[in-house]
């Protein structure tokens, strides 16, 4: 199954209004899934929140821009190496993102919503975990 950008966008757009609350309902979802992955993160996840939100929304708005869209990939999982963050934790962080989506989307949430969410965040977390490999560089 590939990524519906169409789906992607409209689903995105569903929880436009709640991302605060998205973003809050994802690291609790992660930290009671994974509490191991929590000291990786500071102490205070507020300004964390909102860059994750705005990356989100840079990912979403570019991607059908395959070039621009790598590149943001690119710098990201080569930043994230430097938190911590290890290819075998994106699935973790995929769930958690899925289910916060899932959770805000509501009639905008379907099978093939969750499809193509789970193809795009296929695309990002390896090419994340690719660039923040240093084998891989
Ligand atoms: C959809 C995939 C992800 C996105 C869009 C994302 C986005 C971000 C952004 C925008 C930041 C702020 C700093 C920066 O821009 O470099 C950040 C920080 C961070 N991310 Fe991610 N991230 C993702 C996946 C992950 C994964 C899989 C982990 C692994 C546990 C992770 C752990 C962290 C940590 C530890 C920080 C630093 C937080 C701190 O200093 O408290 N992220 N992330």
């Amino acid at each position: 199954m590939t990524a519906d950008p169409s789906l992607i966008r409209s689903s995105f757009a569903a929880v436009q209004s709640h991302g605060p609350q998205l973003t809050e309902y994802f690291y609790d979802h992660l930290f009671t899934h994974h509490p191991e992955l929590r000291p990786l993160f500071a102490a205070h996840l507020d300004e964390q929140r909102d860059r994750l939100w705005a990356a989100l929304g840079a990912l979403v708005a570019n991607l059908e821009n395959t070039d621009t869209l790598v590149g943001m990939l690119q710098n990201l999982g080569r930043r994230h190496a430097g938190y911590g963050a290890l290819a075998e934790h994106y699935p973790a962080v995929g769930d958690s993102l899925i289910a916060a989506l899932r959770h805000y989307a509501g009639d905008a949430w379907t099978p093939a919503v969750e499809e193509s969410w789970t193809a795009v965040y296929g695309v990002i977390s390896s090419t994340m975990a690719a660039a923040g490999d240093p084998a891989a560089r």
